[in-house]
């Protein structure tokens, strides 16, 4: 029995979860789910944005799916503390044009691989003068950027990916981005078949602009990761199609990029692919390649015919009629293979 750790948190978190639910229904695989609390609702009931028991419960699981959380100014980030607790330390975002998608570019295939627990977002700040000077720490260590550029690595020469591009900006940040960047070089000496280059954060935007096709993996810090992974979900279609996976030695935490859309939530109209292709990359986290497959298929598939869309992408389904019109395609490539 495979244990999943649920969180669907807020919003639309709720709506999306539950065609990921669905989708895992009807591939039953003898999935156990132990759903738990965390966000807004969770906060406004017990005064937390994420109990204790939610992380033990992350903790046990083989792996986590999380839908979104609405924040709650001056609380702890449910996800960012999710993210440090299981210790999940690369962040990765795939960027895939799917077509029939209307997008800026229709024809890109990389993938950002962002540090999840240090840099400017190790939640380290400092008041020196109230009002007036304040100071945020950001932390670089050898042992961090050691592991997500192996990550980085690994993630190229599993996916038969050509090359990996570091960004960072050590011109400026000499000792921690110089620390990031040097690590990246000495990781890359183990890979002598994948081709490497590095782009400062600001050139390496640029370049997602111009000539994104460029790009097969890209590995940043913390906060770069996070601006440049949001920039290229632009590039293809928007936050409903972009999925990501928090990866640790230990842990698996899989979960849309985007948030808990208020402007949008209760109605049911909510784009659930991103959830669905975080599903199917927690599915090849777990080892059930065929199925992750199967279901990243479907999606693609279910964009391409165009017939069953959310509002967000110019049709007028419902989310739960689009993991619908997933399944029958899962059904489909099935009769075919
Ligand atoms: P958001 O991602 O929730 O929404 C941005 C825009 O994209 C909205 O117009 C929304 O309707 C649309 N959108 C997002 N996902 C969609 C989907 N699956 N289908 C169709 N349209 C979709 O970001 P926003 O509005 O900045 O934040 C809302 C709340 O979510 C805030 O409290 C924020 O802090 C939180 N948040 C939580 C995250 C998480 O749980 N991991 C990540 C990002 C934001
Ligand atoms: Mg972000």
């Amino acid at each position: 029995m495979i244990n999943i750790a649920t969180i669907p948190g807020d919003g639309i978190g709720k709506e999306v979860l539950k065609a990921g639910l669905y989708i895992l229904d009807y591939f039953d695989l003898n999935f156990e789910y132990t759903p738990a609390p965390a966000g807004r609702e969770c906060f406004n009931k017990t005064g937390e944005t994420i109990p204790d028991e939610t992380i033990k419960i992350a903790k046990n699981a083989d792996a986590t799916l999380f839908g979104a959380i609405t924040s709650t100014p001056g609380e702890k980030s449910p996800i960012v503390t999710l993210r440090k607790e299981l210790d999940t330390y690369g962040n990765i975002r795939p960027i895939k044009s799917f077509k029939g998608v209307d997008c800026i570019y229709d024809d890109l295939d990389f993938v950002i691989v962002r540090e999840n627990t240090e840099g400017l977002y190790s939640q380290s700040e400092e008041i020196i003068e109230e009002d007036k000077y304040v100071i945020a720490n950001k932390i670089i260590t050898k042992k961090a950027s050691e592991r997500i550029c192996k990550l980085a690595f690994n993630l190229a020469v599993k996916e038969g990916r050509k090359s990996v591009v570091a960004s960072h900006k050590a011109n400026v940040l000499r000792k921690t981005d110089g620390l990031f960047r040097d690590t990246f070089y000495e990781v890359a000496e183990d890979y002598p078949n994948i081709e490497t280059n590095d782009y400062y954060v600001d050139a390496t935007s640029m370049f997602l602009v111009t000539q994104p096709q460029n790009f097969d993996v890209i590995v940043a810090g913390n906060l770069y990761g996070d601006i440049l992974s949001d920039v290229s979900a632009g590039l293809v279609g928007g936050l409903g199609l972009a999925p990501s996976g928090n990866i640790g030695d230990k842990h698996g935490l899989f979960e849309p990029v985007h948030g808990s859309a208020p402007d949008i939530a209760g109605k049911d109209i909510s784009n659930p692919i991103a959830m669905l292709l975080s599903t199917s990359m927690m599915l090849d986290y777990l080892s059930f390649n065929y199925e992750a497959d199967l279901l990243k298929r479907a999606c693609e598939e279910v964009l391409r015919k165009g017939n069953v869309l959310t509002p967000d992408l110019g049709g007028t389904a419902k989310t739960y009629e689009m993991a619908d019109a997933v399944v029958c395609n899962i059904r489909e490539l099935e009769k075919s293979d």
